[in-house]
């Protein structure tokens, strides 16, 4: 959060990608007081529907709107061992977490090869260190239970990968992953439960 409101009061202009539009409007208005600037906009885009991420895109690109810095934070861990699809039929957690990435980044990758050193920061997590890459099952449908945990951890090491290949893919643009630390927010309540 410090990172953006310092970014905001320093000239830069925030575009929240967010899928509630009530939190979102809370994250606005929040940042717009932290920061004192209207230089932040909000578009409502669910991570896990590959369409809507793709009008985004769209509409993003053919506005001409500058990117310098594209942030992936959003990632959910699905509790407990029922494997949920989304409406389009595809496993939640890789859903969001990897194919939405994928294509959010892909998308965005001309914008920001405009920019000058334009930089891509993925959120992963320590968690991957359970799961090695697994090409085979991607939407855990051969898991004999579904694990939440596991699919998560798959997906973050998906991430991982992805970026290592994007920065060979695309060397104008700058990929980081990072490891937020541990911290009790929605997304961690079944892990802390256990
Ligand atoms: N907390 C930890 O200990 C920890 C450790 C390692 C890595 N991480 C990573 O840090 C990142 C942030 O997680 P967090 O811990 O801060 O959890 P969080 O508070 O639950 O934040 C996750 C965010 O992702 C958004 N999101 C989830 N699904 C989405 C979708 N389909 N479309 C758009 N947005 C969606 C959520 O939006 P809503 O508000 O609408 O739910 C929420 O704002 C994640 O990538 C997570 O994997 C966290």
């Amino acid at each position: 959060m410090e990172f953006v409101v310092f970014q905001i009061k320093t000239g830069g202009t925030v575009h929240m990608v967010c899928r509630s539009k009530e939190r979102g409007e809370e994250a606005l208005k929040d940042l717009q007081e932290k920061s004192g600037s209207s230089n932040i906009h909000l578009h409502l885009v669910d991570m896990s529907r590959p369409k809507a991420i793709k009008e985004f895109v769209e509409k993003f690109r053919s506005n001409g709107t500058p990117l310098n810095v594209l942030i992936n934070n959003a990632g959910v861990l699905m509790s407990g061992d029922k494997r949920t699809l989304t409406e389009d039929g595809l496993e939640t957690t890789f859903a969001t977490n990897s194919l939405g990435v994928h294509i959010l980044t892909s998308g965005l990758i001309p914008v920001l090869e405009n920019s000058e050193d334009p930089r891509v920061i993925i959120i992963t997590s320590g968690g991957m260190l359970v799961q090695k890459l697994d090409l085979s099952d991607l939407q855990f449908e051969k898991m004999t239970k579904f694990d939440g945990t596991m699919a998560y951890s798959q997906t973050k090491r998906q991430e991982v990968i992805m970026t290592a290949m994007y920065a060979k893919q695309y060397p104008k643009v700058h990929f980081s992953t990072c490891h937020p630390g541990w911290a009790d927010t929605a997304g961690m309540i079944y892990i802390n439960n256990e």
